[in-house]
């Protein structure tokens, strides 16, 4: 087994990561037990393929469950479903000192999340992500949040979970589209800062695409690790540190907009095709080499993901793409910092970014 802590003084916790940790998982909760069944949220999808796994392995160490299956998909971090919810953890009895777990992947984890963070000022939480992108991103670093009218993640609030225990396993039955797009978030990690892991990806993407375990798990570890490290140092994103981790969402965010934030492009295929913008756009400006990004585009594309606004069928104007950026939530005095590259593994916030210049730079893209 990995593990890898989370270091945040009292909030400190530990990820564990190994293959078929979910029929282990009565191992790592038996100590959060109480005299109420554990409470366990998750979604319909998630509660047919790998339910089961979990509900087998406590029941087998004699620990109780109650299970609440929410409906899947984004529209399920809502105002709705956070009410039903608190009401139902409330009803059960829940103390501030119980744990709740949220099964399943960034929708589950970020509603269980928020919902601890309130009921009774705040109980406690265990991840146990089941996508990709849960594993190497949403699962650790506490951002938890549901949608509102005005925009995606505007409602939420930073409370870390206690335990987040990942099973490579449960990617077996989640789709390859999903798996793709949590990839863009293992790739974000080579492109901040890691230019040996970024090279790992490009030998080793595909495989881990194809269901490599051992591919699998150490992209897992060595994202969960690169995730860990930088929310130690800035668990609230006021240095700067962990807006890293925000490489490729300026222009991901346009295009989610602008397709709606719908399935036409999943989270993580917005990312991908945000970070070879911000490459494209970094060469435009004279700081990156144009081979640097043609590699992240070439890789990106060699496991199916998109890189450009043709791919993901955006025709609308540089000036409306920029209008979304700015409803973008990491606006800040009227400006908007950029996260740009000097080459693989050297990313940066840029803070002198025109947005007009971002504008003609998305005009001069094919269609
Ligand atoms: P998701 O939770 O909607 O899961 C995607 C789909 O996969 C769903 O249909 C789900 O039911 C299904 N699924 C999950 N696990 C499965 C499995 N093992 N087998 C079969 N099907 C499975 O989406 P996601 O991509 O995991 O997360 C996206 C959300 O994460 C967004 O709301 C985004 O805002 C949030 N997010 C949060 C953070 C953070 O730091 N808190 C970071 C990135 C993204
Ligand atoms: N996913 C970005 C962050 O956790 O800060």
């Amino acid at each position: 087994m990995t593990i890898v802590p989370v270091s945040l003084g009292e909030r400190s916790y530990d990820v564990r990561i190994e293959a078929g940790l979910l029929d282990r998982a009565c191992d790592a909760l038996e100590s959060y037990a109480t005299s109420r069944p554990f409470l366990v949220i998750t979604d319909e999808h998630v509660a047919a393929r790998q339910w089961p796994r979990l509900e087998t392995s406590l029941a087998k160490a004699g620990l109780q469950t109650e299970l609440v299956v929410l409906p899947a998909g984004e529209s399920t971090k809502s105002w709705r479903h956070l009410e039903a919810l608190t009401d139902r953890m409330i009803e059960h009895g829940i103390e501030r000192r119980d744990h709740v777990i949220a099964l399943g992947g960034g929708v589950i984890g970020d509603l269980v999340g928020f919902a601890a963070s309130i009921v009774k000022r705040g109980c406690h939480f265990i991840q146990i992500p089941t996508t990709l992108l849960a594993q190497v991103d949403s699962s650790v670093g506490g951002k938890t949040a549901i949608n509102s009218r005005a925009g995606k993640n505007l409602l939420g609030a930073f409370h870390q979970p206690s335990l987040v225990l990942i099973d490579p396993d449960t990617l077996d039955t989640l789709g390859r589209r999903e798996v793709a797009a949590g990839y863009a978030e293992v790739v974000k990690y080579g492109l901040i800062d890691d230019t040996q892991f970024f090279e790992w990806c490009e030998a080793n993407g595909p495989a881990l695409l194809e269901g490599d375990g051992q591919a699998r798990a150490y992209a897992i570890a060595k994202s969960v690790a690169a995730k860990a490290t930088i929310v130690a140092q800035d668990e609230r994103e006021t240095s700067g540190k962990r807006a890293l981790l925000n490489l490729g969402h300026t222009f991901g965010h346009a295009l989610e907009a602008e397709t709606g934030f719908s399935d036409r492009l999943l989270h993580g295929e917005a990312v991908a095709a945000g970070m070879a913008l911000a490459f494209g756009y970094s060469v435009r400006r004279g700081e990156c080499s144009g081979q640097d990004a043609g590699r992240v585009s070439a890789h990106l594309r060699a496991v199916g993901l998109p890189v450009s606004l043709a791919d993901v069928g955006v025709t609308a104007s540089g000036a409306r793409l920029v209008e979304h950026m700015l409803h973008d939530k990491k606006m800040s005095a009227g400006t908007l910092p950029f996260l740009l590259a000097r080459g693989i593994g050297e990313t940066y916030l840029a803070k002198d970014v025109l947005l007009d210049d971002v504008a003609d730079y998305l005009d001069d893209l094919p269609r």
